[in-house]
């Protein structure tokens, strides 16, 4: 059975491992420097390292978060982390390991990941929206990914959300995950509550009905749903399917996002939204499934 390696690169940190036909054999996970591309790209390929180890694997899949440029193997920039642009990103890692490497998307490895092995398994197409550090998603049509005539199709973190709004790390103002990123919502709790409140604390307060973390939840669940209720006019995926560190926090962000996404699209077709099922390592394992290709 052929290994692959797949290694994911998000904005707090960085997975490797080593993969057999969608099972992870051995994973690594560091985390993300903040001080620039050479740090970065030396993290990933020691993180590799670590795995191929015990994991020998012949072919290597990035997924990075974009824009990307898939014919100079490059990041355009990655708006969440420090110091990547123009980043050379496959001819990095393909030194560092001495492998061919294949380059993805985090987002759209996430979603051939959920497409192939999870939540969209079975659906002709499925639209994979992520929600974490920022907001990333992967377009998948007939099992394979659909990255647009510029490699950008999916990046739904840069619609505009709110024009005015807050300006993300790409420079959109209002942009989706600039309100709506679990970064805007543990941002707005900060300053709401006048002191650090994470995702997690405050999902844990909404829970409990406090009135001003309801307000910053049912706000981003707002954006997002308006979000999928276009999309669902726009391109009519069978299944959308939700990612991320915040879409595990229950069925309580999906409920309140699903509420939005079906009232904007009445009238069309109620989107089918389902939540993730391969956890953290939906990235991974996409990554993986891009060597493949
Ligand atoms: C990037 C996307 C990525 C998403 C999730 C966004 O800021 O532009 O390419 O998929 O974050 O990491």
């Amino acid at each position: 059975m052929q290994t692959l390696l797949g290694i994911d690169l998000g904005g707090t940190k960085i997975a490797a491992a080593a993969v057999q036909n969608g099972k992870i054999i051995a994973k690594v996970i560091i985390p993300t420097p903040k001080d620039g591309a050479q740090s970065v790209f030396a993290a990933m390929i020691e993180a590799a390292k670590e795995v191929l180890k015990t994991a020998p694997a012949s072919r290597v899949g990035v997924g990075v978060p974009g824009p990307l440029d898939f014919k100079k193997g490059e990041i355009k920039f990655a708006p969440n982390i420090n110091g990547i642009i123009n980043a050379p990103v496959v001819a990095a890692i393909s030194a560092g390991l001495g492998l061919p490497v294949e380059l993805e998307n985090d987002a759209n490895a996430a979603g051939l990941a959920e497409h192939t092995y999870g939540a969209g398994r079975g659906a002709s197409s499925s639209y994979f929206i992520t929600i974490s550090t920022g907001i990333g998603g992967g377009i998948i049509i007939n099992d394979r990914v659909w990255r647009g005539a510029n490699g950008i199709a999916g990046e739904i973190g840069h619609i505009t959300a709110l024009p005015g709004g807050v300006i993300a790390g790409s420079g959109v103002s209002g942009a989706l995950e600039a309100v709506a990123s679990g970064t805007a919502m543990a941002r707005d709790a900060t300053y709401a509550y006048a002191r650090p409140v994470d995702t997690k604390e405050l999902f844990a307060m909404a829970e409990a009905g406090d009135w001003k973390a309801l307000k910053i939840v049912n706000q981003a669940a707002f954006y997002i749903g308006t979000a999928i209720g276009d999309l669902q006019k726009n391109l009519d995926p069978e299944v959308f399917v939700l990612g991320g560190g915040v879409s595990e926090v229950g069925d309580f962000f999906l409920d309140k996002i699903r509420a939005v996404a079906e009232d904007g699209a009445k009238g069309f077709a109620i989107p089918v939204i389902r939540k993730a099922v391969l956890g953290s390592d939906a990235g991974v394992i996409g990554a993986a499934l891009a060597a493949r290709e």
